[in-house]
């Protein structure tokens, strides 16, 4: 039996839900990938890779993300008032692995500058939001983002995807 003839799988509720099988549906939904920064309380950049990004309001405008309770940089974040999203542009796959694993030195090569509340901006991104946090609530292992956007601006590059566990580039528009 393949994968196109398995039964549906009986829905799963208590804490011994299939993990990984999850994490495989997550996948199938494709999403951009981001590098939200910040700046830790030493005024060095902090930043990390997440995919966790929605839109949620345009009056007033909201977005949000969320952010693992394991992660290092959830200090930085809960302590500054502000973040940056930006929206990695295809030619990013290396800046964005750079970003998904914890490292002293992630902004080492890397072009940014000083933005909304001195949170650092990636010069390489496809499109900046720069955000005040305006709330943080808990989310089971995650903690979730909910920032204003105070500013933004976007350049014409074509989005770096994330599907399947997978970076992609865009195909065709239908
Ligand atoms: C495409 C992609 C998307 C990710 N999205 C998120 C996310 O939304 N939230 C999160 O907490 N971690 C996410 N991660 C994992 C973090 O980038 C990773 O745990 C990183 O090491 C966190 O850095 P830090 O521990 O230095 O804070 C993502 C990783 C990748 C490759």
């Amino acid at each position: 039996m393949n994968a196109h003839t398995a039964p549906p799988r009986k829905p799963q509720t208590d804490p011994e839900m299939d993990q990984l099988a999850l994490r495989n549906v997550m996948g199938q939904f494709a999403t951009g990938v981001t590098v939200i920064t910040t700046l830790g309380p030493d005024g060095a950049p902090v930043g990390m890779a997440a995919n966790s990004f929605a839109s949620v309001s345009l009056d007033p405008p909201l977005i949000l993300w969320s952010i693992g309770l394991k992660a290092h940089s959830l200090p930085a974040f809960r302590g500054h008032g502000g973040f940056a999203i930006n929206i990695l542009c295809e030619d990013s796959k290396d800046l964005a692995l750079n970003f998904a694993r914890p490292s002293e030195d992630k902004f080492a090569g890397v072009v940014w500058r000083s933005g909304y509340a001195r949170v650092p901006v990636l010069d390489s991104a496809a499109a900046v939001l720069q955000c005040r946090t305006e709330q943080r609530l808990p989310g089971g292992d995650h903690e979730i983002y909910i920032g204003r956007v105070m500013d933004f601006h976007q350049r014409e590059k074509s989005p770096l995807l994330f599907h399947k566990g997978k970076f992609a580039k865009m195909g065709e528009f239908l």
